[in-house]
C-alpha cells in the first residue's frame, strides 16, 4: 500500500491571534509586537496578526490597529497579513489598518455562532456579503468555525458546513478553513466531513485549523495530509482556544506541526530550533503558558 504525502505544506502563524485571544492579562502591545518579530523571522510566509473585535468582547485585541501598523512598516510585502474580522464593523477597521487577508469567522452550528458573534448563521451569511462588496483588492477567506464539533450542540453534520461554504462561495470569498473550534474530533470524524467537501467542492484548497483539547490534532492534520490537503493554521507555543468556546484548548503547536512535517521529507519554510528559540522566549521572557511536545523535549528538531 503507497504511503503518499505532499512534498509541501502551508502552516499559518495563528498565535497573535488565536494564541493571544485565550491569554487573560492583558499583553502590552510592545510585548505582542516584539513576539510577533521574532516569529516572522522563523521562515513562516502567512501570519493571523490579530483581530479587529468588540474590545468588548476580548479586550487583549484592543490594539488591533497598532499591531497592525508594526505589521505594515515592517514585514508587508515579506509575509502575508491576516486578521480575523467578525462583522461587517470589523472588515471596515481591517481595511482601514490595511491587511493582506481578512479572515471573516462563521460558524456552521448556530448555538456556537451566537455565542461567539450574537448573529445567526444567516445573519453572519448577510454580513460577509457586505464585506465581499467592500472589500477591493484585500482577500477575503471564510473560517467555519465548529466545522466538526460545537461545545453546545455535540457533532456537526457535514451539510450545515456546506451550507456556509456554499453561500461564502456564491458571495465571492477567496479561500476557506474549516476549524475544529473546540479540538475534540477525531481522525474518523473529519475524514468523513473531508470526503463529503471532495465529493462536492472537487479538490478546492481547504485550509485546517485544529485545535489539540484531547490531543489528536497531529493525528487530524496526517490525516488531512493523506486526502491531500496541505494548508494548516498552528500557533507557536500551541497557545490558543476561543473564549466563546467552553473547553477549548490550544492549537496544535507550529514547532510541532512543522517537526512531524519536515520529519517524514515535507517542506514547511520553517526554521525550528530558531521558532523553539521564540517559544522559550515566549514562556521564560513574557511568563506566557506554552504547549507543545517538542519545546518539552527541548532537544531541537533533529533528535531521534
Ligand atoms: N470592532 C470594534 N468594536 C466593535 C466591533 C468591532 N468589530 N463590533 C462591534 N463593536 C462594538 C460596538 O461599537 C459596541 O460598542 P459600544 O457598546 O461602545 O457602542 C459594542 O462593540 C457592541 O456592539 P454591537 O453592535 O452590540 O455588537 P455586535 O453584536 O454587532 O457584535 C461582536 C458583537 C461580534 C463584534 C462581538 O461579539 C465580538 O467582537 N466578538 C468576538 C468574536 C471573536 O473574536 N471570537 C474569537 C475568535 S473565533
Ligand atoms: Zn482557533
Amino acid at each position: 500500500m503507497s504511503f503518499s504525502l505532499p512534498e509541501r505544506i502551508e502552516i499559518m502563524e495563528v498565535c497573535p491571534r488565536d494564541g493571544f485571544q485565550s491569554v487573560k492579562e492583558f499583553i502590552p502591545t510592545e510585548e505582542k509586537i516584539a513576539i510577533l518579530d521574532a516569529l516572522a523571522g522563523t521562515g513562516i510566509s502567512t501570519m493571523e496578526i490579530t483581530s479587529f473585535v468588540s474590545p468588548k468582547a476580548i479586550p487583549q485585541m484592543a490594539d488591533a490597529a497598532d499591531v497592525t501598523a508594526h505589521f505594515n512598516a515592517k514585514w508587508r510585502g515579506k509575509i502575508t497579513s491576516v486578521a480575523l474580522v467578525p462583522n461587517l464593523r470589523g472588515a471596515e477597521s481591517a481595511l482601514a489598518a490595511g491587511v493582506d487577508w481578512m479572515n471573516f469567522v462563521i460558524s456552521a452550528s448556530v448555538d456556537h455562532n451566537m455565542a461567539n458573534t450574537r448573529r445567526t448563521v444567516e445573519e453572519s451569511i448577510e454580513e460577509l456579503k457586505k464585506v465581499c462588496a467592500l472589500k477591493g483588492e484585500t482577500k477575503l477567506r471564510l473560517s467555519v468555525a465548529t466545522s466538526f464539533a460545537c461545545p453546545f450542540a455535540g457533532d456537526v453534520p457535514s451539510e450545515k458546513v456546506v451550507r456556509v461554504v456554499d453561500a461564502c462561495l456564491e458571495a465571492g470569498i477567496d479561500g476557506v478553513t474549516l476549524c475544529d473550534t473546540i479540538g475534540t474530533t477525531d481522525p474518523k470524524y473529519l475524514a468523513n466531513t473531508l470526503t463529503e467537501m471532495r465529493a462536492r467542492y472537487g479538490d478546492y484548497p481547504f485550509a485546517l485549523h485544529l485545535h489539540d483539547t484531547h490531543g489528536m490534532a497531529l493525528a487530524n492534520m496526517l490525516t488531512a495530509l493523506r486526502m491531500g490537503f496541505t494548508s494548516f493554521d498552528a500557533a507557536a507555543g500551541g497557545l490558543g482556544g476561543c473564549p466563546f468556546a467552553p473547553g477549548a484548548a490550544g492549537n496544535a503547536a507550529t514547532e510541532d506541526m512543522a517537526n512531524i512535517a519536515e520529519r517524514m521529507g515535507i517542506t514547511t519554510g520553517i526554521d525550528i530550533p530558531k521558532l523553539l528559540a521564540v517559544v522559550r522566549s515566549m514562556k521564560d521572557d513574557y511568563g506566557l503558558t506554552t504547549y507543545s511536545h517538542l519545546a518539552a523535549a527541548d532537544k531541537g528538531c533533529c533528535s531521534r
